[in-house]
């Protein structure tokens, strides 16, 4: 008896402790996850001294620039047509709702007037003007929902542990002081979720590159989530670890693919029930790319943004600012292209759920209550739906009814018009019970 009283008293301490270190979501929290979700669509972008040298953001690992030679662009960085609220206002333009800036990549510089070091934009540039600042009055102006991306990696920095990548900086791996890191980030991310109003989402980055060390990196993130958490519940916590999600984590991020897809070898992690994102490129970098002939276009975008919604997922699409503080005007065309377009469909992406068809070889859907979305790429004449639910009223667009009905297979059919296009997405509104 006492033997059982004993198992029984540890087993209730056990669950305690177990209870007490299981993340719970507060209920703001969890209000911001569906507001996230139901907004579908944001914009990233990655900007920094990188922008210098028109080479993407990975410039200077790739090219093995020594740090402090590479510093010297801070120097002579004067974005003189940076206009947050002229971004902010094409980047709303496109229908987007969220914009996800870094704030610090993995080169380390900061790109607002941080105190935990000289090498930001406000002390380390000519320009002085605090870019995340000015930024985050123009969001909370035009009712645009702000993101911060933010590297767990730094190549300058010689307190930062060496992983499998930023070796040809000239840093000194011997002066690695991760406790002294890892102070200075939490500085970092309380001076961002202090002084720049609400933040929706710290998106972290560089987590990867400890992926190959001998013994399991422990980047303490139970700590930093919950410093995240109590800041500021409603901010969300991403990682883009290209892993499962970890305790602490609010969405769910996949890097170039579609969840479910992985043509870019990042997301072979399983799908988890948080509200899900796919950030992706325009071209082929997320830094300036002065060179780049593989922009997407408009329609491309479009259909990837209505198969990203069929999963139940949020685009985030990326544009990388020019070293003038421009958006190219590339990107500004593509914006103004999917505005358009979400300007007569939005209904049918925003506020939606994955759809019940997905992959078909008509193309995707969107769910709202009771409506389902149809959204063609290839119209055949005869579109099979194969659903476990029943269909009462299909209409094109503009309320055009259409021919729908059940076959003995038990597949429904739909009839398209004859001559029907896409250009890019055909959508239809299926009333179903
Ligand atoms: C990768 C890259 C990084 C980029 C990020 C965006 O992790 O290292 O440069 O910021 O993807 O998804």
């Amino acid at each position: 008896m006492k033997r059982l009283s004993l198992i029984l008293i540890c087993a209730l301490v056990g669950l305690g402790a177990m209870a007490q270190n299981e993340y719970v979501p507060t209920e703001e929290n969890r209000k911001s996850r569906q507001e996230f979700s139901d907004m579908k669509f944001g914009i990233f972008i990655h900007w920094g001294i990188y922008s210098m040298y028109g080479n993407g953001e990975w410039f200077m690992n790739i090219a093995g620039v020594n740090a402090k030679e590479y510093a010297k662009a801070a120097d002579a960085f004067y974005p003189h047509r940076f206009n947050a609220e002229e971004w902010v206002s094409a980047i709303k333009g496109s229908g987007a709702k969220y914009i996800t800036i870094t704030s610090r990549h993995h080169d380390g510089f900061s790109m607002w007037g941080t105190k935990q070091s000289d090498y930001n934009i406000v002390d380390a540039t000519p320009f002085h003007r605090d870019v995340l600042k000015e930024l985050s009055a123009a969001c909370q102006e035009q009712g645009i929902r702000l993101h911060f991306y933010y590297s767990h990696l730094d190549w300058t920095r010689e307190d930062y542990p060496w992983g499998r990548t930023g070796h040809h900086t000239g840093r000194d791996s011997t002066k690695a002081d991760w406790p002294h890191y890892y102070q200075f980030m939490n500085n970092q991310l309380t001076e961002l979720l202090t002084n720049y109003g609400p933040i929706g989402a710290i998106w972290f980055d560089g987590f990867w590159d400890h992926d190959e060390d001998s013994v399991p990196f422990d980047w303490q993130l139970d700590e930093q989530y919950a410093m995240i958490h109590r800041l500021q519940p409603a901010c969300l916590v991403g990682n883009n670890h290209h892993e499962n999600v970890l305790p602490g984590e609010d969405i769910q991020i996949f890097e170039r693919d579609i969840p479910g897809r992985n043509t870019a070898g990042y997301s072979g992690q399983d799908i988890s029930l948080l509200p899900l994102e796919t950030c992706q490129t325009m071209n082929s970098m997320w830094g300036y790319k002065v060179t780049d002939p593989y922009y997407k276009s408009v329609e491309e975008l479009i259909r990837y943004l209505v198969e990203t919604a069929g999963k139940g997922a949020n685009l985030l699409l990326n544009i990388g600012p020019q070293p003038n503080g421009e958006l190219p005007a590339a990107a500004l065309e593509r914006l103004k292209g999917m505005g358009e377009w979400l300007g007569t469909y939005g209904e049918a992406i925003y506020g939606t759920t994955a759809g019940d068809l997905q992959d078909q070889p008509w193309g995707t859907s969107t769910r709202k209550g009771s409506t389902l979305f149809l959204h063609i790429f290839n119209p055949m004449q005869d579109i099979a739906l194969p659903l476990n639910c029943k269909v009462q009223k299909a209409q094109l667009w503009d309320g055009t009814p259409l021919k729908v009905k059940k076959s003995k297979d038990g597949i429904w059919h739909l009839q398209l018009p004859e001559g029907a296009t896409a250009d890019p997405v055909m959508v239809i509104r299926l009333t179903t019970k």
